[in-house]
């Protein structure tokens, strides 16, 4: 089997799939990959790392000609809320970095898979149940460089006849790894401040509806379409693929079912919540059901129960944990 490489191995999403593809495919199978070096222990020591910088294709023809990858899972990529700070570095990042990466896999016949997002719908798309062929046009320099990054991987797979697979991810919850600069972040703020103060300050509005999944089902949708077979896919970029949907209040809830004395205010940041509300309220994934599987093991309920029981046993939360849970 020939390697696989990761980019930014050391965001939110990318520190759990190296962990897990190693898992699967063997430590030395797996090529982390980052401009940042990684703090996490099990990262670092569990297989290689390279020190990787996608707007350098030179830098990524190096890292080709070292390895004999195979498949690259493309993750490095500015999210939301800091794009819409920085227009020009979520440009260059989401689109000029994965054309760079792009051109690498024609060269060196390898697979790719790209995260797509919720981001990638705009006000005019059909809000609920929104479909997997629709109207598709974003307000926000996210959404607009992950609709390019679908197009052109589609482009890719046409043209040159590049495997290329992608996810429409809504907003992703994780205990191992923090997002940052995301709209649907508050999504984990708020279970680090249940444990830590039993209460949290929402920016977004409590009625607003956004599909969500926890990260267990995010890293097997991925590895789930990466070795699905290829004349089963009618889509290739992208899927939409959800586990759950609330608002702030539901989430709020549902924490209460384990703390009841938790509280939620709200202090809403008009920026991120004009983001949210271009999104989707709900995804319509029957597309990913039929042509390779999905299917979601987290719902609401379960992922709540499970981060506060992770959150409350992770090291540097603990004591504080055992204060706000009443133990
Ligand atoms: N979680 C992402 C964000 O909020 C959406 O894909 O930016």
């Amino acid at each position: 089997m020939k390697q696989i490489l990761v980019t930014g191995a050391v965001g939110q999403i990318g520190s759990e799939l190296v962990s897990a593809l190693r898992k699967r495919y063997g430590k030395d199978k797996v090529i982390a990959t980052d401009i940042r070096m990684p703090t996490d222990i099990e990262l670092r020591d569990s297989g290689p790392f390279e020190f990787l910088d996608v707007l350098d294709p030179h830098h990524i023809t190096r890292v080709m000609q070292i390895y004999d990858i195979g498949t690259v899972y493309h993750l490095a990529a500015v999210l939301s809320a800091i794009g819409e700070s920085r227009p020009n570095v979520a440009w260059q990042i989401n689109v000029n970095g994965l054309y760079n990466i792009l051109e690498a896999a024609r060269q060196y016949h390898c697979a790719l898979f790209f995260p797509s997002s919720i981001g990638a719908f705009g006000e005019s798309t059909p809000k609920d149940n929104t479909p997997q062929d629709t109207i598709q046009r974003p307000s926000t320099i996210y959404g607009v460089t992950k609709l390019t990054g679908e197009l052109i991987c589609d482009y890719y797979c046409k043209r040159f006849g590049l495997d290329s697979r992608g996810l429409r991810f809504p907003g992703l919850i994780s205990y191992e790894t923090e997002p940052g600069g995301g709209t649907t972040d508050y999504a984990v703020s708020i279970f680090y401040e249940a444990i830590k103060h039993n209460k949290y300050t929402c920016y977004l509005q409590p009625e607003t509806r956004l599909d969500m999944m926890y990260m267990p089902d995010a890293i097997r949708a991925m590895i789930e379409l990466m070795e699905a077979d290829a004349d089963q896919l009618v889509h290739r970029n992208a899927f939409n693929v959800t586990g759950m949907n609330f608002t702030p209040e539901e989430l709020a809830a549902a924490i209460r079912t384990h703390q009841p004395e938790f509280e939620i205010g709200y202090d809403v940041d008009p920026v991120r919540q004009a983001i949210a509300d271009s999104w989707p309220n709900s995804m319509d994934d029957s597309a990913a059901r039929t042509e390779w599987g999905w299917k979601p093991q987290y719902d609401l309920a379960a992922m709540t129960a499970d981060m506060l029981d992770k959150l409350a046993k992770k090291p540097t939360l603990d004591g504080q944990a055992n204060v706000a849970r009443g133990r």
